[in-house]
């Protein structure tokens, strides 16, 4: 499993990461992405069923904003 967040100085505001990953993408005022379990603090591990959408989002992102950290665990 993995964390995740955005790295918000990379985002251009593609919108893609919220229509493919609703559950864990949503965007502030200005549409700059961030991680919705844990406010983009790389801190809540991704359920193991949202971790398509989750792999789905990172793929799309134009500019890598998307990070994603593998969870030190064998869940
Ligand atoms: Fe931004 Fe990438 Fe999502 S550009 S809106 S983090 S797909």
């Amino acid at each position: 499993s993995y964390y995740t967040c955005v790295d918000q100085e990379l985002c251009i505001a593609c919108g893609s990461c919220g229509a493919l990953a609703p559950d864990l993408f949503d965007y502030d005022d200005e549409g700059i992405a961030y991680a919705l379990l844990d406010d983009n603090q790389n801190r809540i591990k991704i359920p193991n069923v949202l971790e398509d959408d989750l792999l789905d989002a990172y793929d799309s992102c134009p500019t890598d904003a998307i990070k994603l950290t593998k969870a030190n665990t064998t869940e």
